[in-house]
């Protein structure tokens, strides 16, 4: 790692290395022409494995390689000091991979992007309009009571949905329902009822339409979209018409609650990002939907995993019921206050975002500006692909790195690295959903673990396939046994 502090010294010396190497000199899988390294990446298990793929990769070639899938040429980074120089050099506006579907449904509805999908001065003024509500402690702190309502109901839907053995048929499943309901009793201040017997049919069809939306827009990742568009192909019919209904329902609800809190809007979370800000309505309604969508099955999958780990980590798991115990009244509820003093509760989480299972893999950055990284001269344009999952899985970066060790962040003077742990992204775009993720995983863990001992039903492995986020290749083997 000393070679690698040298270059990132070397590069922030020198804005454009006259005798670094360029583009082409990264090594990398082979490449053939038209398909690119795709045949050998579909040889080691395909795209669902392609995390794994990349793991070896960066085995094999180091901290930085190249890849070509069919036309697509991108620079993947796995090693915490390239991304330190990334972050040091980073512009006003940094940029990740187009999401071209998304973009083409709202260039066509004549509808606004929201904060995935915007671009330069208007991604920052968005991003500013929401950035205190969302990132800031004390603000976050305040949803704690909306939270924790939404999760007294799921407690009794682990009890209603589970067998005799404590085993639940979907726990995947049950977990998005609980993130829906949650980010949407924030965002639109309004309960769906998806934790209980009978959903309501208006909630399902919005569900529907986001499961739809999220599974046809990756196609078009992947061919041209303008190609779907004109010729109006099934993929881009299902995607329009899902976009039509989450907007509709999104438009409804936020209408709602700007008329709801219209005469004292400064006391209402969503009325008074909106006046203060100035964004318009065709904005905030793409900007809360876009929240919503980025907030459901990433949480869910955050805490499913967390489940795992402390299933098959049972010395974790009294440790942390300990510390429930210690800090949580009997007959009271946990708060944002009483999680300050859990410790250990935030280990866990970390801990599990680290090993096997960060709920997304990598994120990108396109580059605005010719950089210089580790020995390379990246031209503008260049696709960077940071690679969480392959830095919290390195052996070199953590020691016993493939045990579960909560332990190894609450060690006095570790010696992690910040930069080799980073599931919600890094610096000035990174996740703004961060600290509401983060407060209901805290949550939700304090509420399961009192009520419940989660026990393995079996202890063969559990592998993570990739479906834009990690998810377990079968049924979790786990089960709710009431303390
Ligand atoms: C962006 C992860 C929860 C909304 C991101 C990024 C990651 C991520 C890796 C890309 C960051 C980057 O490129 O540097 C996660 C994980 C979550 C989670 C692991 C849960 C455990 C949420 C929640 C919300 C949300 C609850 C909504 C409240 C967003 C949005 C962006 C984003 C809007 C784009 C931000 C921007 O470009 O300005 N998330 N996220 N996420 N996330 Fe999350």
């Amino acid at each position: 790692s000393s070679a690698c502090a040298l270059d990132t010294k070397v590069a922030v010396e020198l804005p454009v290395s006259p005798c670094g190497h360029s583009l082409s000199a990264i090594p990398g899988p082979k490449s053939w022409p038209l398909v690119g390294s795709l045949i050998e990446l579909l040889l080691k298990g395909g795209l669902k494995r392609q995390h794994e793929a990349l793991i070896d990769y960066h085995k094999k070639f180091g901290k930085i390689f190249r890849m070509k899938l069919g036309s697509f040429e991108s620079v993947h980074i796995g090693a915490p000091c390239l991304l330190e120089a990334l972050y040091r050099k980073e512009g006003r506006y940094p940029q990740r991979l187009e999401i071209k579907p998304w973009k083409a449904y709202r260039d066509l509805r004549d509808e606004a992007y929201g904060l995935v999908i915007l671009e330069g001065k208007d991604w920052q003024r968005v991003r500013s309009a929401f950035q205190q509500k969302l990132m800031k402690p004390t603000e976050v702190g305040k949803l704690d009571g909306k939270i924790n309502q939404v999760m007294a109901d799921f407690i009794d839907r682990i009890g209603v949905a589970s067998d005799n053995n404590g085993r639940i048929l979907d726990l995947y499943c049950e977990l998005n329902k609980w993130s829906f309901e949650t980010i949407c009793l924030v965002l639109y201040d309004k309960r769906f009822g998806l934790l209980q017997k009978n959903v309501n049919e208006e909630a399902l069809k919005f569900i529907t339409a986001i499961k739809t939306m999220m599974s046809t827009f990756g196609k078009m990742m992947v061919t041209p979209v303008e190609l779907h568009k004109s010729l109006n192909t099934k993929t881009w019919q299902d995607h329009t018409d899902a976009w039509d209904r989450i907007f509709s329902t999104a438009k409804m609800y936020i209408d709602k609650r700007l008329n709801r809190h219209a005469g004292e809007p400064a006391n209402d979370f969503l009325c008074d990002i909106y006046q203060r800000s100035h964004l318009t309505k065709k904005e905030l309604y793409a900007a809360t939907t876009e929240l919503q969508i980025g907030g459901v099955e990433t949480t869910a999958n955050g805490l499913l995993w967390a489940v795992f780990n402390l299933s098959r980590n049972p010395c974790a798991q009294g440790k942390l019921l300990q510390e429930i115990k210690d800090v949580v009244p009997v007959n009271q509820v946990p708060t944002t206050e009483l999680i300050k003093k859990m410790p250990y509760l935030k280990a866990c989480l970390k801990e599990s975002m680290r090993r096997l299972s960060p709920s997304v893999p990598f994120t990108s950055r396109t580059l605005d500006t010719e950089t210089v990284l580790g020995d390379y001269v990246l031209p503008k344009g260049t696709v960077l692909m940071i690679n969480s999952h392959a830095m919290g899985s390195n052996e070199e970066y953590f020691d016993d790195g493939k045990q579960f060790k909560p332990e190894r962040w609450l060690q006095q003077n570790h010696t992690i690295n910040p930069f080799t742990h980073v599931p919600f992204g890094i610096g000035k775009r990174m996740c703004i959903g961060r600290r509401l993720a983060e407060l209901q995983l805290q949550l939700a863990l304090c509420w399961i673990i009192r009520e419940f001992e989660i026990v393995p039903t079996d202890n063969d492995p559990v592998e993570a396939i990739h479906s834009g986020t990690l998810v377990p290749n079968r049924e979790l083997p786990v089960a709710f046994i009431r303390r």
